[in-house]
């Protein structure tokens, strides 16, 4: 048995009749926070939306902490402890930002107790602004609500696709180090797709790099630090 967290092994999804994830794996152990890399179209979405369950597996398998999740739905996943942030964030624009975290209960539906204390302790503006509309938050902002309404349910694994996508460099850096304390202080697993080097040296302390929809390397720290070496694997 593995002690892995996440394990998913020669996982095969896609879209129609094309399949885009050609046999991938890979595995996350508990407490690190690990970034998937690649060039745009590679897959690296299709990905994120398998494990959480929203494309199904065509083929291979994905286990939690050694147990079998392919075959659950997305709801079930996130009941398990997986927190889900998709790229573009997708937060309510009518909503408040408090209805927004809200949104995160009914995701994690089988959770008891909720967390936002600990959503207003690392993002105080959302407590700041708590009554506010969501629409009307930066895109910064709005990433701080997405990854706080994943928060709420407490999840052990967080799965975030492109935090950084259209946020301005400051913000970036201030979402970097949220993650880097929640990692730290709240032991939370972290696997995120990203972009942007900078973030990536940051936060990241192994990389999986992505090519048509299969993993060509596993990038350690060192390799990460060479903006060269992880230049050819991003977007050029
Ligand atoms: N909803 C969809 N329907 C059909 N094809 C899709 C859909 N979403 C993504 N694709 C295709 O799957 C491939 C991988 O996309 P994606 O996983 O979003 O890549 P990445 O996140 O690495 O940029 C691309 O060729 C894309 O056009
Ligand atoms: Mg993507």
């Amino acid at each position: 048995m593995s002690g892995a967290l996440l394990h998913v092994q020669n996982l095969v999804a896609g879209y129609g009749t094309a399949d885009i994830l050609q046999g991938v794996t890979l595995e996350i152990w508990p407490g690190e926070m690990v970034a998937t890399v690649g060039r745009n179209g590679v897959g690296k979405s299709t990905l994120m939306k398998t494990i959480i369950g929203l494309l199904s597996t065509r083929r291979g398998s994905i286990s939690l902490k050694g147990e079998s999740i392919t075959h659950l739905r997305a709801d079930q996943r996130a009941a398990l402890g997986i927190g889900y942030i998709p790229q573009g964030r997708e937060i309510f624009p009518e909503l408040s930002v408090e209805e927004n975290l809200m949104m995160g209960e009914t995701i994690n539906c089988a959770k008891q107790s909720f967390r936002y204390d600990l959503v207003y302790e690392y993002f105080p503006i959302l407590r700041e602004r708590r009554r506010q509309v969501a629409g009307t938050f930066s895109g910064g902002q709005q990433q701080m609500l997405a990854i706080g309404r994943a928060l709420v349910g407490r999840p052990t694994l967080l799965l975030l696709d492109e935090p950084s996508l259209g946020i301005q460099p400051s913000i970036i850096q201030e979402i970097g180090q949220a993650l880097l304390r929640l990692n730290r202080e709240e032991e939370l697993t972290i696997l995120l797709v990203e972009q942007n080097m900078r973030l990536i040296e940051h936060v990241a302390v192994r990389a999986y790099a992505m090519d048509k929809g299969r993993i060509v390397a596993n990038l350690t720290l060192e390799m990460l630090k060479d903006r060269e070496t992880l230049a050819d694997y991003l977007a050029v």
